[in-house]
């Protein structure tokens, strides 16, 4: 076979094999292809697309291409859950803790930060002694004894992914949804669930700004796990605002509690008990999604779900006493506000500025090689639909510089104000499955 033909073929608008898939994918992986015609077939891939199967076969690929997680030592129904990148967005602390409170095991592999969104890791990482290095026995081990555990990416999964999301980067070819939609599927079939649920995020902080980019992304991801014999299910949630209130590392972990102890976080708590009760269902824990929402509710409240991230902390080395006093964790030097330029009712709110005003406080990575202050980060007084008044602070930045005139001027940017109060938009837009 010759790369040649493999990109004329795609080039002009036909339907490659499995063969023609894999001999790409391996000799990509291997090396024995070079940049310039993998690059080639990437473009003709962005201008042509991908059908179903060709997707499918082209995860499967990537999948092949390194280690998969064997969790057949984890009793019970494994459920993961994946965001495709939000701002704000810690669910993952809350919908764990949820799910392992009703015994269904979470084995979670989780990545780091860069750019406008944040890492579960790096949040992870701001309670003192908390480790993500866990090897495949300690992991597995406490997925057994707690239900919950998340790591850091351990042994070498999807490596073919890995090489080409980086060529992609530097080709202009990221944004193609069905290689967006094997990149994201290759690494979580690797890691070994038997169901995913996909939080895929739409608006003006995520990946996918419009419905029908969010949808056409959403609707792939399900028909890959279902291709590859998993249990899929897609929520499209809104993400033109930042989730909760806190934007950072341990700001977030501590709204975080404050949601597993009972308090009413509405978008946040609202979005982590949808995700746990379609990970439940899918556990066959439950047999409804609403019996699954209403229970989940109850262990919310009355404290099972806190005690089940505090087991989880403990046994990934982090100090107890941080989370049952969650002003332990660590904290920026200076509060600086960002007061309204107007009054008016709030109509828009660019959630990915506001990630890029955290990441220039040190709260996420400009590059890969940049390191997180866990200390820094922004509150929101005033969201979406809300009224303010002239000078009235909308933000509070958490900064360990007195002066911080990027992200200052990043929030203000970031805030659009009208005379009218808009229309309440959806949390869940859709749930596809
Ligand atoms: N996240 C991924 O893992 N891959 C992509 O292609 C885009 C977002």
């Amino acid at each position: 076979m010759r790369m040649v033909d493999v990109i004329l073929k795609k080039r002009n608008g036909h339907v490659l094999t499995k063969e023609e898939i894999s001999f790409f994918i391996n000799g990509y992986t291997e090396g024995t292809l070079p940049d310039y015609q993998v690059s080639a077939l990437l473009m003709a891939i962005y201008y042509s697309g991908m059908t179903e199967e060709e997707t499918a076969n082209l995860t499967e690929a990537m999948v092949a291409s390194g280690e998969t997680i064997d969790l057949s030592a984890i009793e019970g129904h494994k459920v993961d859950k994946h965001s495709t990148g939000g701002v704000g967005d810690k669910t993952t602390f809350i919908v764990g803790p949820l799910v392992a409170s009703v015994g269904v095991p979470v084995a979670k592999m989780s990545g780091r930060g860069l750019g406008h969104t944040g890492g579960t890791l790096d949040k992870l990482e701001s309670i003192p002694g908390f480790t993500i290095e866990l090897d495949k026995e300690a992991f597995i081990e406490q997925v057994n004894t707690h239900k919950l555990s998340v790591a850091g990416q351990t042994g070498n999964l999807a490596p073919a992914d890995k090489k080409l999301y980086a060529l992609r980067d530097v080709t202009g070819t990221v944004d193609s949804i069905p290689l967006i939609a094997g990149s994201i599927m290759s690494k979580k079939l690797a890691s070994g669930a038997d169901s995913i649920v996909l939080d895929v995020k739409t608006g003006s902080g995520a990946f996918m700004k419009t419905m029908k980019e969010s949808q056409d992304l959403a609707r792939q991801m399900v028909t890959i796990g279902k291709h590859l014999g998993r249990n899929t299910i897609a929520v499209i949630s809104d993400m033109n605002q930042p989730l909760g209130h806190e934007i950072g590392n341990a700001n977030e972990v501590k709204e975080a509690i404050d949601v597993l102890l009972g308090k009413n976080i509405p978008d946040l708590r609202r979005l982590s008990l949808e995700l746990a009760a379609h990970m439940t269902v899918l556990a066959e824990v439950f047999d409804s999604y609403e019996t699954a929402y209403i229970e989940l509710e109850k262990n919310l409240d009355n404290g099972k779900a806190f005690q089940a991230f505090r087991s989880f902390v403990e046994a990934q080395g982090g100090d107890i006493s941080v989370i049952d006093n969650p002003d332990k964790l660590p904290k920026a030097s200076y509060e600086i506000e960002i007061k309204a330029k107007e009054t008016g009712y709030i109509s828009s709110m660019d959630a990915e500025l506001i990630g890029i005003a955290a990441m220039h406080l040190g709260a996420g990575r400009a590059t890969k090689e940049d390191t997180i202050n866990h200390g820094v980060g922004i509150r929101l007084l005033k969201k979406l639909g809300e009224h303010v008044s002239i000078d009235e602070p909308i933000a509070i930045l958490f900064s360990d510089t007195n002066v911080a005139r990027q992200s200052e001027e990043a929030m203000q940017q970031a805030y659009t104000l009208s005379d009218k109060k808009s229309d309440v938009v959806d949390l869940i837009h859709e749930v596809i499955k």
